[in-house]
This record gives structure tokens, sequence and C-alpha cells, in this order.
């Protein structure tokens, strides 16, 4: 089964990497560990984000497998697969980091993606937890390497334009054959006084299970700015948005509370 699959989707620069980076500190802070990190980002950051240096990427494994592949069969291959993506995970304390990478060139890239996501359904059985960092836009969402997301958090700077954004990726996301449980919205970088009203009432009237207000943290642009990781001490001024946000993302899923008062209401 494994646990809580949660995607960090949103518009270039509205903070998706930096809130997959909070919550996953948080996760392995409060003990749900080990994580599987994702970067699922081309242009890959959340290893330096996290202030991990990264080897290697599954883009890096295309190429091999291109060589390799002409002279092997299926199982082999795949089992030669397996065992590369496992060398490539950088292990840390409370969680192992998989970058995806850019892959080069027009050669296709679907058949070390359906591998990766083979891969990827065995090992998340192994995990407490497993955070995808997307890229932005929306047409990564039809290229997910998981089929199965329980919390899509759709992070969105708290403007008229950003909401703009997430309503646009929350309608492709219905469209998704991607098995999603629930929505949650991050309005992130919000300024003391809080999100405008007329950004708040749109968020209202989105289709979402829940909303976080994150603030805007000198800390988490000051690390950034300054190129220093993320870790347990990072963004205080973030960090209670940052545990509801996490606690959303691992507590029951509405669905799952409807089928318990299902169930109490029969018995
Ligand atoms: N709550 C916050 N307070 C202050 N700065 C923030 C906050 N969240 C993100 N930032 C800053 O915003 C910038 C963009 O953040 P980040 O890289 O996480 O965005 P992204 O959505 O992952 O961008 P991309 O689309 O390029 O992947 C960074 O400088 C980051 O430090
Ligand atoms: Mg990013």
């Amino acid at each position: 089964m494994g646990g809580p699959v949660i995607a960090f989707s949103g518009k270039g620069g509205a903070g998706k990497t930096t809130l997959a980076a909070m919550v996953l500190r948080r996760l392995v802070g409060s003990g749900v560990k080990p994580v599987l990190a994702v970067d699922a980002d081309p242009n890959s950051t959340l290893g330096l984000t996290l202030g991990v240096e990264v080897s290697e990427t599954v883009a890096d494994l295309r190429d091999r497998m291109g060589e390799a592949a002409q002279k092997i069969s299926e199982i082999p291959k795949q089992r030669m697969m397996d065992q590369w993506l496992g060398e490539i995970l950088d292990e840390q304390v409370g969680f192992d980091l998989l970058t995806m990478g850019r892959p080069e060139g027009p050669k296709c890239y679907c058949y070390v993606n359906a591998l990766l996501r083979r891969y990827l359904r065995e090992l998340r059985g192994s995990y407490a937890a497993v955070v995808v960092d997307c890229e932005a836009g929306m047409e990564y969402l039809s290229r997910l390497t998981v089929d199965d997301v329980d919390t899509l958090v759709l992070v969105a700077e708290a403007t008229p334009i950003g909401l703009r954004s997430a309503e646009r990726i929350a309608k492709l996301a219905d469209a998704l054959p991607v098995r999603l449980k629930q929505r949650v919205l991050a309005l992130n970088k919000v300024v003391s006084s809080g999100p405008p009203p007329n950004v708040r009432q749109a968020a209202r009237e989105m289709s979402i299970t829940a909303m976080v207000d994150v603030p805007f943290d000198d800390d988490l642009q000051g690390r950034c700015l300054r190129g220093v990781g993320i870790d347990a001490d990072a963004g205080r001024a973030a960090r209670g948005p940052i545990e509801e946000l996490t606690r959303l993302c691992t507590g029951p899923t509405n669905e799952q509370i409807q089928q318990a008062n299902l169930k109490e209401s029969i018995s």
C-alpha cells in the first residue's frame, strides 16, 4: 500500500519546490519516514533546495538503457533498470531523493517513464510518504510517473493571476487519468495583511478540499538568495501553516471520512 503521495503543482515561481521541501522536512521531523522525494521537474531544483548533492538523474539512465536495450531481452532489461534506479537514489537522513532530470534530444522518453512508473508503484510500499515536486504549468500532469496521487497541492501566489493559474491547473486535473483523491490550495507568500479579499473569494469558489495561507517568510527567501538549503530549522514564520498543510496531506481524505461516516450511519 505505502504512505500518501503528495504532488506539488502550480505556476512558475509560485513556490512549489520550497513548499515541497518544507513539507518533506516536516514529515521527517514528525517521524513520518522514510519519505521518497521525487523531483519530477526537468529543470531540477529540489536537490539544491534541500541542500542535497544530486549525483545522477533518471534522464542520465535513459541513454545507458538505450545502448543496453538493443542487446538484451525485456525481463533482464527491467531488472537492470530497477538496479540502476536503486543506485541513483540519493539516500539522506529520513528520506531518499530521486531526480528525473531533463531528457535531451528528440528521443522518446516514454519507455523510461513506463519503467519508472512501474518501479515507483513497487517502491511506494516501502515509504511512509512520497513527495513529488512537479514542473510549472500543466503539461507535466499528463506525464506524471505516479498514477495515484492522494493530494495535489496547488501552490499559488495570493494574487488574481496566481489564482487564475491554479484554477486552470485544477480544471486540467479533472481530465486526468491520474487518480487524485483531494486538492489543497496553498496560497503562498501571503503578506501580513492577508490575501486580498477578491483573491480569497475566488479561492473559496474553487473546487478544493482545503486551503492554507503560507506567509511570506524572509528566512525562506534569504536561504534561496544565499544558496543555503532548507533544513529542519528553515522558515520559522511559515512553520505553523506548513504543519497544517502536512496534516491535511497525511490525514484521512474527504473520501475516507465520507466512507467512515457512511459506515457509522449504517451500523
Ligand atoms: N513562503 C515564502 N516566503 C518567501 N519566499 C518564498 C516563499 N515560497 C517561495 N519563496 C521564494 O520564491 C522563489 C520561487 O520559489 P520556488 O523555486 O519554490 O518556486 P517554484 O514554483 O518551484 O518555481 P519553478 O516553477 O521555477 O520550479 C524562491 O526565491 C523562493 O525562495
Ligand atoms: Mg520548482
